[in-house]
C-alpha cells in the first residue's frame, strides 16, 4: 500500500459518521448477476462480492450500488422482484447479505440497494393473489386493472406502449387487463393504494434496519399516475407536457409526497441514509424536486451519457448541473455508464451518431455496433481522458463495474443467449426507444483472470458469453501492468480524497477552445485536451495522466496538477 492509501483510509476513517460522505462520494455500481460467481452456477452471488471485497478496497471506491439481489423470475435481469425483502437463492441468503455488509462496512465501503417501486414481478405473492381474487377486489387495488374496449373487453384500455415495446397492457383470464410500462413480467402498481406506501415503508426499513446506508430508486418519476375514465391514446399523451407536474404517467407533483414520506424515514435514521432518484425528466427543474433535501436527496444527471467526447458539450452541462446543485443544496452526480447504457469506452470508440444518440431522453441508450466498426483503441483512450476530467469533478461519480478495465461493450451475442427484454421486445420492430443490441453487451460477466472457465468469473460458465479478447481487459492482466486502466483508476480514486475539496470548481481559461481546464478551491487542477492535436502542456506538478506525456499534452488526454 502506498503512503497516499494510508492518508485517504485515515481521512474516511474520522469522517465514517459524516452525514454527508455521499455529496462526494465515488459509487461502483455492482450487478451481482455478472461481478462475480462463488457457487458456480454461472450467476454471480453475494458470496462473490463479499470475496471480491480486497479488490473493491484497493480500488478505492467509497460505495457500491448493488442492483438488484432480490428474488425473480429474471424477466428483466432482476428489475421484477417476486419478493422485496428477501435474496434471491440463485444469489444467496439474508445471512450472505449480512456478511457482505459487514465486510464492506469494515473495509469504509458504504451499501446503496436498488428499490424497484414502480412494478413487481408478476410472480410477486400480490399480484398472484390479484390474479386469484378477481375484478374489483381489494388485492386488484394494489395493482392498475382495467376492462378492455370493444364489445367483449377484447380490445386493451388504450393503444399504450411498453417501454420495451410491445403493447402496455395485457389481458387476464377473467377477461381484464392489467398495466405495465415496462416488460409484460412487470405490473404496475397502483400508488394511489395506502397499502403500497406502507409497504414500501416497511421494506426500506426492512434494508435500512440491516445496516444499508442508502437507496437507488428505480424509475422514481414513473410511480404516481392519474387515469381517467377514459384514457387519452399514446399520441395524446407524446404531444403532452411532460414538465407540467400534472401528466397522467410520469413525473407528476404528487409523486413528492411520497418521497417527503420516505424521507421522514431515511431521517429517523442516525446516520440518515441516503437516496438516489433514476428520474427522467424533461429539465433541470424537474430534476432538482428529486434530489431536493426534504424528497430523496440526489438525482441522477445523465446528461453526459448523452454528450459526444467534446469540450464545448462538457463544458455546457458541468456548468449548468453545477449550478443547479447550488439551487437544490444537493450535490452534482456524474455518470458515464450502467447496466442500461452502451460501455462509454464503446460509445466513444463509435463514429458519433451511432456512439451518442440525437434522439431526446433516450440518446444514452443507444446500443452497441458490431466490433468492425469499432475504434477499438481510440475509444478507451477517449474514456479514460473523460473519466479522469468527470473524477476530478464536484459531487459524486458513479462508476460501473467493468469500466475500470476500460472493458468494452460485447456487440456480439447470438439471439438465443440474449436475456433483455428491451431487446427481445423490440428486435424485429425496431420501435421505440431501444433500437439497437439491447443491453446485455454491457452485463457480460467480469473477466478475472486471463484464462479459464468463464475468465475466472467463477469456477465454471458465465450466464452471458464471454469474448475471447476479455482476456487482455481482466483484472489479473491488468492488475500486473502499471499502465492499465485499472491502475489508472486505483490511482485516481486514491487521489481523488485529496483533491475534493468545497464542491466548486473554477474554469481556466485556454489557447485552445478543444482544451478544458478546471482548478478547484484547494489548487487541484484537471486539464482535458478533447482534440486530436498535441498541445502545450499547462505548468504544475502532474500527478497523473491519461497517455504518456512529455513536454506537450498529447491529444484525447486529461491530466491531473497537485498545488
Ligand atoms: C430502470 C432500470 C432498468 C430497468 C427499468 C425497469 O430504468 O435501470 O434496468 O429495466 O428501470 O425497472
Amino acid at each position: 500500500m502506498t503512503s497516499d492509501t494510508t492518508v485517504t483510509q485515515t481521512i474516511t476513517l474520522s469522517t465514517r459518521e459524516d452525514e454527508t460522505w455521499w455529496r462526494q462520494a465515488a459509487v461502483y455500481q455492482i450487478y451481482p448477476r455478472s461481478f462475480a460467481d462463488f457457487d458456480g452456477d454461472g450467476i454471480g452471488d453475494l458470496k462473490g462480492i463479499t470475496a471480491r471485497v480486497p479488490y473493491l478496497a484497493e480500488l478505492g471506491i467509497d460505495a457500491v450500488w448493488l442492483s438488484p439481489f432480490y428474488p425473480s423470475a429474471l424477466a428483466d435481469g432482476g428489475y421484477d422482484v417476486a419478493d422485496y425483502r428477501d435474496v434471491d437463492p440463485r444469489i444467496g441468503t439474508l445471512a450472505d447479505f449480512d456478511e457482505l455488509v459487514t465486510a464492506l462496512h469494515a473495509a469504509n465501503i458504504r451499501v446503496v440497494v436498488d428499490i424497484v417501486p414502480n412494478h413487481s414481478s408478476d410472480q410477486h405473492a400480490w399480484f398472484q393473489a390479484a390474479l386469484a381474487a378477481g375484478r374489483g377486489s381489494a388485492e386488484r387495488g394494489r395493482y392498475i386493472f382495467r376492462d378492455g374496449r370493444g364489445e367483449g373487453g377484447e380490445l386493451p384500455p388504450s393503444d399504450w406502449v411498453s417501454m420495451f415495446g410491445g403493447p402496455a397492457w395485457t389481458r387476464v383470464a377473467d377477461g381484464q387487463w392489467y398495466l405495465h410500462t415496462f416488460a409484460t413480467e412487470q405490473p404496475d402498481f397502483n400508488w394511489d393504494a395506502r397499502e403500497v406506501r406502507d409497504d414500501f415503508l416497511a421494506t426500506l426499513r426492512f434494508w435500512a434496519d440491516r445496516g444499508v446506508d442508502g437507496f437507488r430508486v428505480d424509475v422514481a418519476h414513473l410511480l404516481v399516475k392519474d387515469l381517467p375514465a377514459e384514457l387519452p391514446s399514446q399520441a395524446e399523451i407524446d404531444a403532452m407536457d411532460a414538465a407540467s407536474g400534472s401528466h397522467p404517467l410520469l413525473d407528476r407533483d404528487d409523486v413528492h409526497e411520497v418521497y417527503a414520506e420516505w424521507r421522514a424515514l431515511f431521517d429517523s435514521y442516525d446516520p440518515p441514509r441516503t437516496a438516489v432518484a433514476e428520474a427522467h425528466v424533461s429539465n433541470p427543474e424537474r430534476r432538482a424536486r428529486y434530489a431536493s433535501a426534504t424528497g430523496l436527496g440526489q438525482a441522477f444527471n445523465f446528461d453526459l451519457m448523452g454528450a459526444d467526447f467534446d469540450a464545448a458539450q462538457f463544458r455546457a452541462i458541468v456548468t449548468d448541473n453545477l449550478a443547479q446543485a447550488d439551487l437544490t443544496g444537493s450535490s452534482s452526480t456524474w455518470v458515464f455508464s450502467n447496466h442500461d447504457a452502451t460501455r462509454h469506452a464503446t460509445r466513444y470508440g463509435l463514429p458519433p451518431a451511432r456512439g451518442t444518440g440525437k434522439k431526446a431522453g433516450t440518446a444514452w441508450m443507444l446500443a452497441g455496433a458490431p466490433r468492425e466498426e469499432l475504434d477499438i483503441e481510440g475509444g478507451l483512450r477517449r474514456a479514460r481522458a473523460a473519466t479522469m476530467f468527470l473524477l476530478g469533478l464536484p459531487g459524486s461519480a458513479y462508476l460501473y463495474q467493468g469500466e475500470e478495465l476500460g472493458l468494452h461493450e460485447v456487440g456480439v451475442i447470438p439471439r438465443d443467449r440474449r436475456q433483455d427484454p428491451a431487446y427481445l421486445r423490440c428486435a424485429d420492430t425496431r420501435e421505440w426507444s431501444f433500437d439497437g443490441l439491447g443491453r446485455d453487451g454491457c452485463r457480460v460477466p467480469l473477466p478475472w483472470r486471463s484464462e479459464g472457465p468463464s475468465f475466472g468469473f467463477g469456477p465454471r460458465g458465465a450466464h452471458l458469453p464471454q469474448p475471447a479478447w476479455f482476456a487482455q481487459y481482466s483484472v489479473e492482466a491488468e492488475d500486473a501492468d502499471p499502465a492499465s486502466t485499472l491502475n489508472l483508476y486505483r490511482r485516481a480514486l486514491d487521489l481523488r480524497h485529496r483533491l475534493q475539496s468545497a464542491e466548486r470548481l473554477e474554469w481556466v481559461e485556454t489557447s485552445a477552445p478543444e482544451v478544458l481546464h478546471y482548478r478547484r478551491p484547494n489548487g487541484w487542477e484537471i486539464v482535458t485536451n478533447f482534440g486530436a492535436a498535441a498541445v502545450a502542456l499547462p505548468a504544475g506538478r502532474i500527478v497523473l495522466a491519461t497517455e504518456p506525456v512529455t513536454d506537450l499534452l498529447p491529444g484525447e488526454t486529461t491530466v491531473w496538477l497537485a498545488p
